[in-house]
């Protein structure tokens, strides 16, 4: 690894899903500036991302965004050593402005400019800000469009260790709560929900033996099984005139639902780091991603774990561009570059560049 001046200035992007952002990173880990536009409110009411609205809203936050960044380095522009983007895993239309702008902008400066893996820069948010996490290390990348088990060596030595074999956590979050009518992003809302709930009836854990991947559809088919049992019981039974022809589900069996379910995902995705951290020596447990910001699953896997775990601030658990630059710092040290014909990858994998 080449030695880095502690100095060296990176401006990120990240426009991988509905997050336009950009940051200045100094170091690797010191954020200068970490601006982020969420679309969650333009596609609240479409209960999930709409990617053609997606990209068309990061071609007008890009320039904005970027300029604020920008704002809070002195000397703008002249501070900057090196430009980085996200440029896969996530929606194609989205990583490519931010991917092209990126370029463009590196390009036209002389910079040099690498391409980042999503994923791997969900990892690095654990650096930012903090004294570096110590390797081996696992990590467990949990987002709305990943759950990631991996081993890391070194920097850049992944191992991926396991994934989920159909929905991702965050999703898996964002459909139950979907299913019981608590909105969308479902995360924060089930976490809500479940708070304080106390024997309640549990659901079952999907814990596909022998293996570090995960599944969550089946534990997202027994809720909504639960949910239509419930209705079909209580449209048997008699009804006042005028009510409603679909009633609201009982606000208490809402939350017994979001609890169990909560208990069955934190207790699958805990007891398999718990148990990689085991077996391969891990000095620490990183925690990284949107699903990262669950408090239950932070509380249980200190709980558990036979190592110190840490996880972002809540602020670089979800989508940034200052994670970006922090992975991006490593790959410059490592003396990566990418060429000016890096493509968008959508179904990047870990590890993989
Ligand atoms: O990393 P992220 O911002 O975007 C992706 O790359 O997917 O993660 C967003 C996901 C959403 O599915 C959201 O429901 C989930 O993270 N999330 C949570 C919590 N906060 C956000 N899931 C569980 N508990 C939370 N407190
Ligand atoms: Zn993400």
């Amino acid at each position: 690894m080449n030695e880095l001046p502690p100095t060296f200035t990176i401006l990120a992007l990240e426009t991988s899903c509905d997050e336009t952002a950009a940051a200045v990173v100094r170091g690797g880990r010191e954020v200068l500036a970490n601006i982020v536009a969420s679309q969650m409110d333009m596609h609240q009411r479409y209960g999930g991302v709409v990617p053609e609205m997606a990209s068309r809203q990061h071609i007008v936050t890009l320039v904005p965004v970027v300029e604020a960044a920008l704002g809070a380095l002195p000397g703008g522009w002249n501070g900057v050593h090196a430009v980085a983007a996200t440029h896969g895993p996530g929606l194609s239309g989205a990583l490519l402005t931010g991917l092209n702008a990126a370029k463009a902008m590196a390009w036209q400066r002389g910079l040099p400019f690498v391409g980042v893996n999503h994923l791997e820069a969900h990892i690095y948010a654990n650096w930012l800000d903090t004294t570096p996490p110590q390797f081996p290390l696992v990590a467990l990348v949990v987002s709305g469009g990943h759950t990631v088990l991996a081993l890391l060596r070194d920097h850049g030595d992944y191992t991926l260790l396991g994934q989920t074999r159909d929905d991702a956590v965050g999703e898996a979050f964002d459909k139950v709560a979907r299913i019981l009518g608590l909105g969308y992003p479902g995360g924060p809302a089930i976490q809500q929900a479940a708070a304080g709930v106390t024997g309640a009836p549990a659901l079952p854990r999907a814990w596909l033996r022998d293996s570090y991947d995960f599944s969550f559809s089946g534990l997202k088919t027994a809720v909504l099984h639960r949910v239509q049992e419930r209705q079909a019981r209580e449209a048997r039974l008699p009804r006042a005139q005028g009510a409603a022809p679909e009633p609201a589900l009982d606000p208490q069996f809402v939350r017994q639902m979001a609890w169990a379910f909560q208990e069955s995902v934190v207790d699958v995705l805990v007891t398999k780091t718990v148990d990689a951290a085991r077996r391969y020596g891990a000095a620490e447990i990183v925690l990284a991603g949107g699903v990262a910001a669950n408090l239950r699953l932070r509380e249980e896997l200190a709980r558990r774990a036979p190592v110190p775990v840490r996880y972002p601030p809540l602020a670089l658990c979800t989508d940034n561009a200052a994670m970006v630059a922090g992975a991006a710092f490593y790959r410059f040290a490592a003396g990566v570059q990418s060429g000016w014909d890096l493509d968008v990858t959508p179904a990047l994998r870990l590890g993989a560049t």
